[in-house]
C-alpha cells in the first residue's frame, strides 16, 4: 500500500470515529429532551385535573346557590337543599325529573317526598305544570348535571 492512501485511510477512521461520538451525543441529547417533554406533559395534567377539581366545586356551590334561588320559596326547598339533596341529583332530562315530582321514584317516595299534583284540590301538594317545568329547567343545564350521579344509581 503507499504511503499516501495509508494517511487517507487513518484521516477517514478519525474523521467517522468523530461523526460517531457526535450522532451519539445527539442521540443521548434527544433522549435527554424526551425525558424533559414526558415530565412537562405530567406536570401539565396534574395541574390541568387541579383546574377541573376547582371548577367541579365552583359547580357545586353554584348547585346550592342556585337550588336555594330556585327553590328556596317553595317547599322543594326544605329537602332540597343541602350538597346531597340539591337538584339535579342523577343524570336525567327535564322531563324524567318532572315524572318524578308527578308520579314519584321508589327513592323519592321513601324520602317522604309527596307525589306533587298540577293543580290544588285543597288538600295534596301541587305545583303548576308551567312553575315545575321552569324550575327544573333552571337546575338540570348541561353546567349543573356534571355535578349528579349517573342515572342507575
Ligand atoms: C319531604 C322532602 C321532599 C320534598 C318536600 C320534595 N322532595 Fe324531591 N326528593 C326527595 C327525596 C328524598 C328524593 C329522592 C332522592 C334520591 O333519589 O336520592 C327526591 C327526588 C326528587 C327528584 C329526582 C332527583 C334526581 O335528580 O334524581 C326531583 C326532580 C325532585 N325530587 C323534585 C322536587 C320538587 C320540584 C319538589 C317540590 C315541588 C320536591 N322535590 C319536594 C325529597 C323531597
Amino acid at each position: 500500500m503507499e504511503k499516501s492512501s495509508i494517511v487517507v485511510f487513518i484521516v477517514c477512521i478519525g474523521f467517522f470515529y468523530f461523526i460517531k461520538s457526535d450522532v451519539a451525543e445527539v442521540k443521548q441529547d434527544i433522549i435527554t429532551i424526551n425525558n424533559a417533554i414526558g415530565y412537562v406533559k405530567i406536570e401539565q395534567s396534574a395541574i390541568s385535573k387541579r383546574l377541573d377539581v376547582r371548577e367541579l366545586d365552583k359547580l357545586y356551590e353554584l348547585k346550592l346557590t342556585k337550588n336555594a334561588e330556585v327553590l328556596g320559596d317553595i317547599s322543594c326547598g326544605k329537602c332540597h337543599n343541602s350538597s346531597d339533596t340539591a337538584l339535579p341529583i342523577r343524570k336525567i332530562s327535564v322531563s324524567e325529573a318532572i315524572n318524578i315530582v308527578r308520579f314519584g321514584s321508589e327513592k323519592s317516595q321513601a324520602g317522604g317526598m309527596p307525589i306533587y299534583k298540577s293543580f290544588n284540590n285543597g288538600k295534596d301538594a301541587f305545583i303548576s305544570d308551567s312553575g315545575l317545568k321552569q324550575r327544573l329547567e333552571n337546575l338540570y343545564t348541561d353546567d349543573l348535571l356534571r355535578t349528579a350521579v349517573s342515572k342507575d344509581r
